[in-house]
């Protein structure tokens, strides 16, 4: 049974689009059944719709500051959908220790940086006033700090004289489309071993 994916966006989706359209490979190891915005409205859900997958959006703003009962609703359709995998995937909103800790080992996070550097926001500006000479994206399994948790998967890109923002995030974009499926498949796959053993 190939594990079932939710996959949590707030914004264009891109990266949600890669898992999707990777997952309808007969042959590749996990399903994403799922897309879930924090927010209604924004393209990612109506893409999701359009590839034939259910999305849906739980918005925040019943919650008020109760960040934790929000992630309690989330969690519910989670179970509901029997969902063994989260992928976030440009979600906007800080997690709190009980949604992350409810899926550790089965939540994974797509940053655009090579981790440790340059957590947190506007990374390729970051990257650029630095002087780096290669930046990247990085595949993670969340924990409860930010943009950290052992690395599932890096890829590197150069950066290049008269690189923008733009040239250069639409680069690493580039290698999250390509990084962000190949380290759902290894999980899935390395998941859904019988319990202590190979599989057959
Ligand atoms: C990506 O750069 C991702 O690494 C970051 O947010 C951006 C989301 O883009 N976490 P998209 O919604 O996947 O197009």
């Amino acid at each position: 049974m190939k594990p079932r994916v939710a996959v949590f966006c707030s914004g264009r989706g891109s990266n949600m689009e890669a898992l999707i359209r990777a997952s309808q490979s007969a042959d590749y190891p996990a399903e994403i059944v799922l897309v879930v915005s924090n927010k209604a409205d924004v393209p990612a859900l109506e893409l999701a719709r359009k590839l034939g997958v259910k999305a849906l959006a739980v918005p925040a703003k019943p919650f008020g500051k109760d960040r934790e009962a929000h992630e309690r609703a989330i969690d519910a359709v989670l179970v509901a959908e029997k969902i063994e995998i989260v992928c976030l995937a440009g979600y906007m909103r800080l997690l709190t220790p009980y949604l992350v800790r409810r899926w550790t080992g089965r939540m994974l996070n797509i940053h655009p940086s090579l981790l440790p550097k340059y957590p947190g926001l506007d990374t390729h500006a970051r990257a650029l006033a630095a002087g780096e000479r290669k930046h990247g994206c990085t595949v993670h399994l969340v924990t409860e700090i930010m943009d950290d948790g052992p690395i599932l998967a890096q890829a590197e890109v150069p950066i290049l004289p008269g690189d923008t923002e733009e040239t250069l995030a639409a680069r690493v974009l580039e290698q999250e489309h390509r990084i962000y499926p190949e380290a759902l498949a290894a999980l899935s796959a390395r998941i859904s071993l019988p319990e202590g053993g190979a599989k057959p």
